[in-house]
């Protein structure tokens, strides 16, 4: 449905989780807004990302579970996996939070504006004939699976995760190109379904972005749950077979299977909406900002995965939220990249926030940095969950934890607290005073802090 068009204090383009997060606290801020977005209300996260691929790894949990109760003396059989009750069960959730943001949307500061926007003007989006001008313009359109030169994505067998999600069948085998967030996460939800599974990825490890230790930790309970991966073997081609796909390794290798999903990372969509045209600055498609999001022309801004950096829901919620307060004059502290948590919903969970150690001792000399592995061995929840897995602190010697790292077992769940000390810039010694409740997988972190503050419990030092 068109909207008449008119005037705001900000024009969005794009009602993702950047640019609904700068609507609605816009709207707080007792300014007008135009959000305009060509489909749902939620954009890639809502819809085709976080959280229906977090249902499927939690369906892909009650398969495991299901399959290995006996080891807690449960007597249950895994008799299939019923792909229409995974995705009615996948559909529910997102309906819900779906139908949940459009309330909150609802309001008489936001006019939702459904249709595919263009930039005319530096302060104007046209809409099917319609111009909104806005005093200050958002722009949040988002990211698009991007797939490699010559390697064409049917939809069939050649899926991205947008047609992996939407799967009706368990496929019987799968390749999944390239081992970072997306290309972990599926091959788990896959395995667990039953599938024979094999991760391609040309860097060295898988979750390259992590700490070292971190991808061997994965790679290790990968290799326990027979999940097949080749690493360090760029990718050159697929062809396809009677009844499937067979990939090509440089070097000669080659691996077959039903499908394969192409999870060679994310683009900026930016193509075609009258971003250059106005005088933004695109670096390989990405629009160029300053610190503080402002793109250099007029009263524009960007914010989300269009911004080279993390490509993450709460990344973006945050940036919508610090230029709907800039704008607003709150003049909001600048948001500090390395404080955003990170989480990989496979299993095992990783989980971390701030420099890995390489990164730290590049960033404050080798000598000057300590760390601290505390393994979930001696963590009696995680031994109760029969996980396996470590908590990796980074610190500055006699200074504050500049990273944290975990692998294992709902780990995500810890990255709480963990992004609270690395932004409060705490020292081990402080944590260490605080009581963490007992028996929890989060003890595993105050052990952690005890050890670091030269006192452990639980541990050797
Ligand atoms: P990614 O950047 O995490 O991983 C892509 C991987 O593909 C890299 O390891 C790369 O080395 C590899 N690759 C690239 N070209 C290749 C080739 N020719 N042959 C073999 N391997 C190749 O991107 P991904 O996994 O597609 O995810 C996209 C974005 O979505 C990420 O930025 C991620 O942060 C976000 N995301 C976040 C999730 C979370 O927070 N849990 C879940 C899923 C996605």
């Amino acid at each position: 449905m068109s909207q008449p068009g008119g005037t705001f204090d900000i024009v969005i383009l794009g009602a993702g989780s950047g640019g609904y997060a700068a609507a609605l606290r816009a709207a707080e801020l007792n300014l007008s807004v135009a959000l305009i977005d060509k489909a749902e209300l939620g954009g890639t996260c809502l819809h085709r990302g976080c959280i229906p691929t977090k249902a499927l790894l939690h369906a892909a949990e009650v398969a495991d579970q299901t399959r290995e109760s006996e080891q807690f003396g449960v007597k249950a059989d895994l008799v299939g996996i019923d792909m229409a009750g995974v995705n009615a069960y996948k559909d529910g959730v997102v309906g819900r939070l779906y139908k949940g943001l459009q309330g909150l949307l609802k309001q008489p500061n936001i006019t939702v504006v459904q249709g595919a926007g263009k930039l005319v003007a530096q302060d104007t989006v046209e809409v099917d004939g319609q111009r909104y001008t806005g005093r200050n313009v958002v722009l949040a359109t988002g990211s698009y699976s991007r797939s490699l030169p010559g390697l064409e994505v049917d939809g069939q067998r050649v899926l991205t995760s947008e047609h992996a999600l939407k799967l009706d069948r368990v496929p019987s085998s799968a390749i999944v190109l390239g081992g970072g967030v997306i290309g972990v996460e599926f091959a788990s939800v896959w395995k667990s379904f039953g599938a024979d599974v094999t991760i391609l990825e040309a860097l060295p490890r898988l979750v390259a972005a992590e700490d070292e230790e971190i991808s061997k930790a994965v790679e290790r309970a990968f290799r326990k749950r027979k999940i097949n991966f080749k690493v360090g073997k760029p990718f050159e081609k697929v062809e396809h077979t009677e009844n499937g796909v067979k990939a090509y390794l440089a070097g000669g290798e080659t691996v077959e299977a039903e499908i394969l999903l192409v999870a060679v990372g994310r683009g900026p969509t930016t193509k075609d909406l009258g971003y250059e045209q106005q005088g933004i600055t695109l670096d390989r498609g990405f629009v160029i900002t300053n610190e503080r999001l402002h793109t250099g022309v007029g009263n524009i801004y960007a914010v989300g995965d269009i911004v080279p950096g993390l490509q993450l829901a709460h990344r973006g919620f945050q940036q919508g939220i610090f230029v709907a307060e800039e704008i607003a004059g709150k003049n909001p502290a600048v948001i500090d990249e390395n404080g955003i948590p990170r989480v990989t919903y496979s299993d095992p969970e990783v989980a971390s926030v701030g420099l890995t150690e390489a990164r730290a001792k590049e960033q404050y000399g080798a000598d000057k940095i300590s760390t601290y592995n505390y393994n979930l061995g001696g963590n009696g929840k995680s031994q109760i969950l029969k996980t396996a897995g470590f908590v990796k602190l980074v610190r500055v010697n006699d200074g504050p934890v500049v990273g944290v790292h975990m692998v294992g077992a709902r780990m995500g769940e810890l990255v709480g607290e963990a992004q609270l000390i690395y932004n409060w810039e705490a020292f081990p010694e402080e944590v260490a005073q605080l009581v963490h409740a007992h028996p929890t997988q989060n003890e595993a972190l105050g052990e952690a802090f005890l050890a670091l503050a030269g006192k452990p419990l639980h541990a050797h030092s």
